[in-house]
């Protein structure tokens, strides 16, 4: 890809600008030399004002999200996006999340512009669990842990069964519950369905990927080995 069309492509701005920059000697490799829009630099030996360009497409992010921002590109208030440098909103092809967590959910939120890597960390062939840790407003009665396994619990309003989920009891009022399949406002609806509220919720893991020394409103590039660790 032309070297413009590229870096354009990261969202460092339109194409017109982009040539401007190459021009006024921003675009450089690693030694220093001034790129020409014609140039066949490796992506890594690029330099854009002498900082190295954002990750190339295929890239796979973990944010720590906090409560209070919402998992959108264009709406009120504060976004998921406001995270990330601006510049990662115009990139093409489009950086969008890996399902979404409520505004008042905090945790683990993945993001990616690699379709098939969209479709391979939600398709239900892949059986990633996702697992949250759960505050309530009152105590636990005893029955959720079986009703959660059941496979037979039925959400207003929908007409299959959820799959089995489990549910581990920390004490009275925490639970940490794994789910296997992503229905919306799951965690939120199943615990109203068993009489109860939800005051707050945490995805801490997605498969066995965790938030290690992410705190929220961190966000990190996954290696290989990350992203490996979403299938383990
Ligand atoms: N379940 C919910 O209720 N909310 C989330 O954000 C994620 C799962």
């Amino acid at each position: 890809m032309r070297l413009v069309k590229l870096i354009a492509n990261l969202g460092y701005g339109s194409r017109k600008e982009i040539q401007m920059a190459i021009r006024n000697g921003w675009v450089t490799d690693k030694q220093g030399n001034r790129l020409k829009a014609d140039s066949k630099t490796a992506f890594d030996d690029i330099l854009f004002d002498d900082e190295p360009l954002d990750p190339a497409p295929g890239v796979v992010i973990l944010m720590h999200k906090p409560e209070g921002y919402t998992c959108s590109i264009k709406d009120q208030g504060q976004l998921v996006y406001d995270l990330l440098p601006d510049r990662y909103r115009m990139r093409k092809p489009v950086l969008s999340t890996i399902g979404r967590l409520d505004k008042e959910t905090s945790g683990a939120l993945i993001f990616t512009d690699d379709g098939t890597f969209l479709h391979k960390v939600i398709s239900p062939k892949s059986e990633v669990p996702k697992i949250y840790e759960v505050t309530l407003d009152r105590p636990l009665k005893g029955d959720e842990v079986e009703l959660f396994a059941s496979g037979g619990m039925m959400l207003e309003s929908e007409v299959k069964p959820l799959k089995p989920a489990e549910l581990e009891v920390l004490d009275d009022t925490h639970a940490r519950l794994t789910l296997h399949e992503g229905r919306y406002h799951q965690v939120r609806r199943m615990f109203a369905a068993a009489g109860n509220h939800v005051t707050e919720l945490s995805r801490s893991r997605i498969g066995s990927l965790g938030l290690e020394g992410l705190a929220e409103g961190q966000w990190k590039v996954l290696t290989e080995d990350d992203k490996a660790l979403i299938f383990a």
